[in-house]
């Protein structure tokens, strides 16, 4: 069962953004990891554009020729972007506009009236839609009303344990999965997957579909290239 690797690029376009110009060039950039082999291209435009700009997701939409993912808070601002360049699959996260980074899920009970209402504007438009979820059995049959097509089991809270006891950090993660596939939706991951959890993560949660990992690879491919650090991360997911 294969598991597609989308890199995130917004640590890349962070670069960018220190010095003004578009250097390094962020869209060869994203074009040089599908080269490599990235099975596809994420970006997270945030309210400050702090990394991603909202500027760049029509110039990215037009050359990724692997599946473009966008993901982010479904705000109007957010929205009115995404439909006007639709993505492969848009990713609704919960984050706060001052978030460092994503770091939980959505709450499918509470939240599910805006979850139906967004999912439903983006699949008219024929966007896969997907949302991210804490590895939480409870949070799945809202998820499935709502009417997305998949989730995205954030692993920050695994990668945190898992150089204690593996097992005990991926067992939610298991059970979330199992609980998402029987309700007929896919499962991607995401956030702090790296080289030494990756391996293991994608042999014990069955049947993932897609892994989304931005600052790992970043840092990874400082060290060994990005040519090498694309195929360790892919090896990783064979
Ligand atoms: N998934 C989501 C929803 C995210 O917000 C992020 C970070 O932007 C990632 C995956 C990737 O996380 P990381 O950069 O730690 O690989």
């Amino acid at each position: 069962m294969m598991t597609r690797l989308s890199v995130n690029i917004n640590k890349v376009a962070l670069i960018r953004n220190a010095r003004g110009a578009n250097y390094p060039d962020l869209y060869k950039f994203a074009l040089d990891c599908e080269r490599y082999g990235a099975q596809g291209i994420t970006v997270h435009p945030r309210p400050d554009e702090r990394h991603i700009k909202y500027s760049d997701v029509p110039i990215l939409r037009d050359l990724v020729r692997t599946e473009f993912n966008i993901e982010g808070n479904p705000t109007d601002d957010f929205m009115a972007l995404v439909m006007a360049n639709p993505p492969h699959q848009c990713t609704l996260v919960p984050d706060a506009p001052d978030a460092l980074t994503s770091d939980s899920g959505w709450n499918t009970v509470k939240d599910f009236d805006r979850l139906k209402e967004v999912t439903a504007k983006l699949k008219s438009k024929g966007i896969r839609v997907s949302i991210f979820l804490d590895p939480d059995p409870a949070m799945i049959e809202g998820a499935a009303n709502a009417g997305v097509d998949r989730i995205e089991l954030y692993t920050g809270g695994f990668a945190k344990t898992f150089e204690g006891d593996k097992e005990a950090a991926v067992k939610l993660h298991r059970k979330t999965a199992k609980v998402a596939q029987e309700h007929g939706l896919g499962v991607n991951a995401g956030h702090d997957l790296n080289l030494s959890n990756l391996r293991f993560y994608k042999e014990q949660v069955e049947g993932l579909l897609e892994v989304s990992i931005g600052h790992a690879l970043t840092v990874d491919a400082l060290y060994f290239g990005l040519e090498n650090a694309i195929q360790m991360y892919l090896n990783c997911l064979k």
